[in-house]
């Protein structure tokens, strides 16, 4: 039998280009004359039985806005079988027939959970600013927080040049290097060090050296955060205490997951969450919609969520040549 409602909901990290995602889910459903039902801060709300219709026109004029007009959260509560049976138990009071789950893969695995055991139909869409998510070469808002992180870099560079200095610029991205090494070759970074390109102090001091006897009279040094936001400052201590040359240290922090999304997360968004809400409707869930070259593929979510997304170690590479 045809759905007559469908839920939507971000959850975790928010991106930029999660709006215009929600935007085509409401729009390509109400076209096929199926209700949407937003639900609020995520699992959060879903627990809590926070959620509202979502109409044509409350869709306008989100197309451009940063964030999540449907909030996010990170529930430590889903975790456990109890409180998911009050969510299933909720999505059943309000006539949710199945559901589209914007977010990354930590949000997945709550999607799955729900569906082994209450049959909660889901399809997703990846947006988180990192990149992690295996299956698809793209998630909604990289592009953005890649843009937004360089604009910064570019600043950086200017008074890194004015001075004569070393700076340490730590960009956003968990256990995942896509914006390091994406911004350190538009930034033209000299060092681009993340969990797959662990560089020593050592080396580094040694790179920093050979290049400033070249003649380098500044450098940018991009690092992901880990797990550990602000190990820059560890870093240029470190290379402080072995050499004596002084880094300055610039954490970018949460500006990269604002802003308005750029028109490559749009155009991803809409075109994902168009195909998300066919498949749903189509009866082929517990996928994820992904995008690999231009077309787009549905992936089980079994693979999106226990395989990894490794990042690319040429680009890396790539950067070291450029930048001497
Ligand atoms: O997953 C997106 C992300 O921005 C990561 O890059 C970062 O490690 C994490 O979220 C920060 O999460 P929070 O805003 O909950 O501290």
């Amino acid at each position: 039998m045809s759905m007559k409602r469908i839920g939507v909901y971000t959850s975790g990290g928010d991106a930029p280009g999660m709006n215009p995602a929600i935007r085509a889910v409401v729009r390509t459903a109400i076209s096929k004359k199926v209700e949407v039902i937003g639900i609020l801060h995520g699992y959060v709300g879903m627990i809590e039985n926070v959620m509202k219709p979502l109409q044509m026109r409350d869709m306008a004029n989100i197309i451009q806005r940063g964030g999540t007009i449907l909030k996010t959260g990170r529930s430590m509560e889903f975790l456990k079988p109890e409180y998911r049976a009050v969510a299933a138990k909720n999505l059943q009071s309000q006539g949710i027939e199945g559901l589209i789950c914007i977010g990354g893969d930590g949000s997945f695995k709550g999607a799955q959970a729900l569906y082994a055991e209450h049959k909660v139909p889901v399809v997703g869409i990846p947006g988180t600013i990192d990149n992690d998510v295996y299956g698809t070469d793209d998630t909604i808002g990289f592009d953005t927080a890649v843009n937004t992180a360089l604009q910064a870099i570019d600043k950086i560079r200017d008074t890194a040049d004015s001075h004569d200095r070393i700076f340490i610029a730590e960009v956003m991205g968990r256990n995942s290097g896509w914006i390091a090494s994406q911004v350190g070759i538009a930034g033209g970074a000299e060092e681009i060090l993340t969990a797959d390109n662990v560089i020593t102090v050592d080396k580094i001091v040694e790179n920093l050296k050979a290049s400033r006897a070249r003649g380098k009279t500044s450098s940018i040094i991009i690092t992901a955060e880990g797990q550990k936001p602000g190990r820059a400052y560890d870093l240029a201590e470190a290379i402080r205490k072995k050499s004596g040359l002084d880094a300055k240290v610039c954490v970018l922090g949460h500006q990269q997951r604002g802003g308005s999304p750029t028109a490559h997360d749009r155009i991803l968004a809409s075109r994902l969450a168009n195909a998300a809400v066919e498949g749903l409707l189509a009866g082929r869930h517990n996928t994820m919609i992904g995008v690999q070259g231009d077309k787009l593929v549905e992936v089980p979510l079994d693979l999106v969520t226990t395989r990894e997304r490794t990042g690319d170690k040429s680009l890396i590479n790539l950067a070291r040549v450029l930048s001497v």
